[in-house]
């Protein structure tokens, strides 16, 4: 086995084609129950280790996934490298919907979720560097990966991380745009701080699923969400395969 990395699946992304299940495994942590079942997999000589963000049956919205036991379910596994599949609307033109990016900076809006590892019984606070929130080692790989792979990936941009469940406004999304943001989704935050507190790399694989508020006449229903979801997912399995490929 050459790499051991860790895939956390968002909406769409359950599984994907060429990965070997050897088991599943239900973990307990000291803040909670996972998502989900982690699965071990291989794949081309990688193992691989995958966890349902949403739980198996996608039934956990944003605000109420336990962040903290999946990250802490994944460092127990000795996992060193993470790469994060989420689904997110487009503010940057550019960014059309389907289209895969592996963003570079993120902002964060969410609010009252737990989103620190440290928090009691500590020597002595530690505030980790947190400039570049993504690992460029593995965002680096992700673009080779893509250029494999034959997908047009856009390389950089700011993951602007909302509360949810519900969509934006187009004022909301206006106020993204303004910030520098180009992307939108529910999930980035605070997964991205707790990988790097317990100084596992991570990097966002994200799939546009949607124009964002305010970005296209149509309106964003969970039909066009789900259309675009399936077509995008198909080009997330191809970037992972060819991502493992190289490990
Ligand atoms: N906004 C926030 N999160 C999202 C969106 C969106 O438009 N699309 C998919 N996840």
């Amino acid at each position: 086995m050459s790499a051991k990395i860790a895939i956390i699946g968002g909406t769409g992304l359950k599984s994907f084609p060429g990965l070997k299940i050897i088991k599943q495994e239900v973990m307990r942590t000291p803040y909670g129950t996972p998502s989900g079942p982690i699965s071990h997999g291989e794949y081309a000589d990688c193992e691989v280790i995958f966890i349902p963000r949403h739980g198996s049956a996608h039934t956990i919205p944003p605000h109420m996934i336990n962040y903290r036991a999946n990250l802490w379910a994944l460092r127990e596994k000795n996992i060193k490298s993470i790469v994060a599949v989420a689904a997110v609307g487009s503010i940057h033109a550019d960014i059309y919907p389907t289209r895969l990016v592996i963003p570079k900076q993120i902002i964060d809006y969410t609010y009252d979720r737990p989103h620190t590892f440290f928090e009691q019984d500590l020597q002595q606070v530690k505030h980790i560097d947190f400039s570049r929130p993504y690992d460029e080692t593995l965002r680096q790989h992700l673009l080779a990966a893509s250029i494999n792979m034959d997908l047009d990936c856009y390389d950089g941009g700011c993951y602007a991380a909302t509360q949810g469940p519900r969509l934006e406004t187009t004022a909301e999304i206006d106020r993204l745009e303004r910030d520098g943001c180009d992307i939108v989704g529910m999930t980035g935050m605070p997964e991205a701080a707790l990988a790097r507190e317990l100084e596992m790399a991570y990097a966002h694989c994200a799939m546009s699923v949607n124009w964002a508020a305010g970005r296209s006449q149509e309106e964003i229903t969970m039909e066009l969400i789900t259309q675009c979801t399936q077509i995008a997912t198909k080009k997330v399995q191809a970037l992972i395969s060819g991502l493992l490929q190289v490990s």
